[in-house]
């Protein structure tokens, strides 16, 4: 890894670019600038390496195998929970369980903890701007049990509407599900806050942390969290990885989701008695490499420092913000006071869809669309936006790459006349 840049060379506070092969490779001709973070991370050569390696070195099945290298395998699939909990501050190890991603972490709590927790006439409190992996799961329970799905509704600035929440909350409300980070405006949500209300009116708060955890330090105890479910390939990580944090106590007391290997204690005709907690959920061969490139990218971020990704990605979106508005007919969806590493935005008379295609063959790699949150979409009346995302790779450079690729495409449309 290299040093971070001192402020005479750069102004940016991280330069680690070399780290990350894939950014060294031109794209149209042109400098890869890669701004679609908020879908995937790239990856660096060590957490290549590390899945690269298990193969050659560790690979063998985890928890059955009598000989060394199960064992070894089965050391670094613990190790690699061991990191996560580390990431999250979790009590226990215990409380990790590993997922394909945060959608299967939040389909694993809705099918578990949902079918024995919801009855009808429960109500499940989302907010307007989750992700569809955050509404379709609840939306399915509701149509199973009979409960209702409440909404937060989301500000002009795209902020909660705390008094809008607090007057949703009753009794009623057994679980509220809410992103930490919204993927499509970067507004960050004031978990802890939420939590502290829900548990007062005797509710559960899972919290999607699928564009928090690669961009901030995270403390599931602190924000005291009943769930917390994150992706891998959003920080750094394989792809078909993640987790799902469950508070113990709550853990422990949930049924299988998945029947198979792994997941149970005896199996007869009769009976079958499962495992204790999280293998009780960890049904069939799981992903062991993913586990090992992951806990090789939460070593990354946490060499790194996330206080220092952190202050680095806001700097990049501080300057990203600042210059955008020095062009004409540009509207930014989610202007909210607290913001992590996104920038979504509309550029009068350029569909989002083609404005992507121009910069593309600048090399700038964004996205455009409705970012998988097609509720919050028609909330703002728009059929989708431009979304450049940042990671700690990033740099001022790219931010200017970026605005000296919005400007090209207006001139190409002709709606390029400067403010
Ligand atoms: N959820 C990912 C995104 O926001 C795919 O782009």
């Amino acid at each position: 890894m290299n040093a971070p840049m001192s402020t005479k060379e750069s102004t940016a506070l991280l330069d680690l670019g070399a780290d990350f092969p894939i950014l060294s490779r031109p794209v149209n001709g042109k400098r890869l600038v890669y701004l679609d973070n908020g879908a995937t991370t790239q990856k660096p050569a060590l957490v290549i390496e590390a899945e690269r390696d298990f193969y050659e070195q560790s690979n063998a099945n985890i928890h059955r195998g009598v000989h060394w290298l199960s064992q070894h395998s089965t050391d670094l699939y613990e190790q690699g929970r061991e990191s996560v909990r580390r990431l999250l501050n979790a009590e226990r190890a215990q409380e990790i369980v590993f997922t394909r991603g945060t959608t299967e972490g939040i389909n694993l709590v809705a099918s578990s903890w949902g079918r024995v927790n919801i009855k009808a006439g429960d109500e499940i409190l989302i907010t307007g701007m989750e992700h569809h992996s955050n509404i379709v799961p609840w939306q399915m329970l509701c149509e199973q049990t009979g409960a209702h799905l409440r909404v937060v509704p989301v500000t002009d600035s795209g902020e909660l509407d705390m008094d809008a929440f607090n007057a949703l909350l009753n009794a009623r409300t057994r679980l509220v599900g809410v992103a930490h980070v919204s993927n499509a405006m970067g507004t960050v949500n004031p978990v802890q806050e939420i939590v502290r209300l829900a548990h007062e009116v005797g509710a559960v708060v899972l919290v999607d942390g699928a564009q928090a955890v690669a961009h901030q330090k995270v403390d599931v105890q602190a924000i005291g969290c009943d769930f917390y479910v994150f992706s891998g390939h959003k920080l750094y990580g394989p792809t078909g990885i993640g987790a799902l944090y469950a508070r113990y106590d709550i853990l422990k007391n949930m049924p299988p989701w998945q029947g198979g290997g792994d997941m149970i204690y005896t199996v007869s005709f009769e009976k079958t008695t499962y495992a204790d907690v999280p293998q009780r959920f960890e049904a069939g061969t799981p992903n062991i490499a993913g586990v090992v490139g992951m806990d090789a990218a939460i070593r990354y971020t946490e060499t790194v420092g996330l206080d220092l990704i952190a202050a680095h990605e806001q700097q990049l979106l501080d300057q990203a913000t600042q210059a955008i508005q020095t062009l004409p007919g540009i509207r930014i969806v989610g202007t909210a006071a607290h913001k992590a590493a996104i920038l979504s935005f509309l550029v009068d008379g350029i569909h989002p869809h083609d404005l992507g295609t121009i910069l593309d063959t600048e090399g700038v790699a964004i996205r455009a669309g409705h970012h998988c949150a097609m509720p919050l979409m028609t909330r703002f009346g728009v059929p989708g936006t431009a979304r450049a995302s940042f990671a700690l790779y990033n740099t001022s450079e790219d931010v200017q790459a970026l605005i000296a690729a919005l400007r090209k495409a207006q001139k190409l449309f002709g709606t390029g006349n400067e403010r």
